[in-house]
């Protein structure tokens, strides 16, 4: 069966009478009739989530090929949580330069008051990652396609060097949603994901999770999951839930008009460069390529030189782009980013001439959000 007909049917089968969604059970407090069940490990307390949140776990197994899920209020959290789990006071771990700037500023801020170092990496080394393994080494975070940038990490040699090493990986896997690559089958041992984004697909809900088919590394992140109180509220959960069930289709759609746009941004005399790993001018294609199976509607571009002045006049032109955080929703959104770039290591576009902007396709005809574009460039001439 494919994997987009496995999604839509979690919870089809033969059984008692039920709607097509699993009910959403607002609660603290569940009501339990014997000693026995009150204090079993069944649905006892919202925090450690009810119906819904099974049922949402379940489907994220599913899509992420993976044996346990942990889910989380947002995706920070699952980074947070992940990474939190899996080392002590002492350890030492890599995270790419190009990672979410909240995941690197929780690795660098939170980790180090407790007690655990960080090293942040070029993400294009590749192989030589290596070098960069101390004695107290304990994990390497990933996140590929990286965010603004979009650098594409060599996923099958950071898990090779994990696995010379004894090393745990961490695959934040928002962009790829667990469609364009399943981060577990190639290795990985843990996967995030922001549900936030595509999951959730309509811009009205956050949401996390955390998978591993390693049962010891499940029994960590639950453990750490019970003493940080981390819960999902269940109408957020059901959003995710229900997203899931458009996912691939939405997916497609993001895919083709974010080529569309991208291939129409690339020929723009405003445009420096377009950072689009499916595009085969991206420097990291071929690597995309080989563990990628599908793109989306999130990329980056550069800017020719321009002035502040002009830039704004662009933003405030596009009527169809919103400019706001986040990604994944029905609706484009574009960015400019330079100001939460923060890049010490291997910064490709460090010798730009102009601003860095994040774009977001969404469910629009892509027509209609080329001319949008149009009009807004001609509008920073004016
Ligand atoms: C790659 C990536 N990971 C994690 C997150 C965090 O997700 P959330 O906003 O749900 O905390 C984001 C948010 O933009 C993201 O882009």
């Amino acid at each position: 069966m494919k994997d987009k007909t496995k999604i839509i049917h979690t919870r089809s089968g033969r059984g008692p009478v039920k709607t097509v969604n699993p009910p959403v059970e607002r609660g603290s407090t569940v009501l339990l009739p014997t000693r026995e069940i009150l204090y079993g490990d069944g649905k006892v307390y919202g925090r450690m989530g009810l119906t819904v949140h099974r049922e949402l776990e379940a489907a994220l197994c599913l899509l992420e090929n993976a044996e346990h899920c942990r889910l989380t209020s947002n995706g920070l959290q699952s980074i947070a949580l992940a990474v939190g789990a899996v080392l002590e006071a002492g350890d030492h771990i890599l995270i790419p330069d190009c990672a979410y700037g909240p995941s690197r500023r929780y690795c660098t801020r939170r980790l180090s008051a407790m007690g655990i170092s960080s090293t942040r990496f070029n993400p294009t080394l590749g192989a030589k990652l290596d070098d960069l393994v101390q004695d107290n080494t304990k994990a390497i975070l990933i996140e590929s396609p990286g965010s603004l940038t979009m650098d594409i990490i060599d996923v099958r040699a950071v898990v090779q060097i994990a696995k010379d090493r004894g090393l745990i990986t961490l695959f934040d896997n928002t962009w790829g949603a667990g469609v364009a690559i399943r981060p577990l089958d190639l290795g990985v041992d843990i996967v995030m994901q922001a549900l936030t984004k595509y999951p959730v697909g309509h811009a009205d809900a956050l949401g996390g999770a955390v998978l591993t088919n390693s049962a010891r590394l499940a029994n960590k992140i639950a453990m750490c999951s019970e003493d940080w109180g981390i819960s999902l509220g269940p109408d957020d959960a059901y959003a995710g839930l229900r997203g899931l069930r458009s996912l691939h289709l939405r997916l497609k759609q993001h895919e083709e008009g974010g080529y569309k746009v991208a291939r129409w941004l690339a020929e723009r005399p405003e445009v420096e460069c377009v950072l689009h790993p499916g595009l085969e001018s991206h420097p990291d294609h071929a690597l995309w390529k080989r563990d990628f199976s599908s793109a989306n509607g999130l990329f980056s571009l550069t800017l020719n030189e321009t002035s502040d002045e002009k830039l704004d006049k662009f933003l405030e032109a596009m009527k169809l782009f919103g400019m706001g955080f986040s990604w994944g929703g029905f609706e484009s959104l574009l960015i400019p980013c330079d100001d939460q770039l923060d890049r010490i290591e291997g910064d490709r576009i460090h010798d730009r001439a102009g601003p860095l902007l994040r774009v977001h396709v969404g469910l629009e005809d892509p027509d209609d959000l080329i001319a949008d574009l149009d009009q807004a460039f001609a509008a920073m001439h004016a």
